[in-house]
């Protein structure tokens, strides 16, 4: 089963009664063990998690902390978009390399990578000098 697989069967948890709007995610660590994650929303609005952090938190409490490949998957008319937190919460944890395929319950996919969703991101790099 590929890895949409994994997160179009899981975005059917997910708990999103004020946006109905649910997202699957699955990530592949490089240990080859997959993590999975779906929105969690609550009715104090800002407090929802998005699926691609739920997947994160999973990997990182099974002990793995090297992402090797994300699908993210929604009820949308094109390949769900990443907010840009969960673009930096991905990007700490995968190399710029990182396959990421996007996809609709439709069954269109985009492929890009974490280095494509977050050019330019703020990195340890840049607080070298404190
Ligand atoms: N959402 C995600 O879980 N991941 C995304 O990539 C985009 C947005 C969720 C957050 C919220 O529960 C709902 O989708 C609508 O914004």
């Amino acid at each position: 089963m590929s890895l949409v697989d994994d997160a179009r069967r899981v975005r059917e948890n997910a708990y999103a009664p004020y946006s109905n709007f649910k997202v699957g995610a699955a990530i592949r660590a490089a240990s080859g063990e997959v993590y999975l994650g779906v929105n969690v929303e609550n009715v104090a609005y800002p407090e929802g998690t998005c699926a691609e952090a739920g997947a994160i938190a999973a990997m990182i409490a099974a002990g793995d902390a090297e992402i090797a490949e994300v699908a993210v998957i929604a009820d949308s008319p094109v390949p769900v978009s990443p907010c840009g937190g969960c673009r930096q919460k991905l990007a700490e944890f995968g190399r710029g390399e990182v396959k990421v395929t996007l996809a609709t319950t439709d069954g269109t996919t985009r492929e890009t990578t974490l280095g494509d969703l977050l050019p330019g991101a703020f990195d340890q790099a840049q607080m070298e000098r404190a």
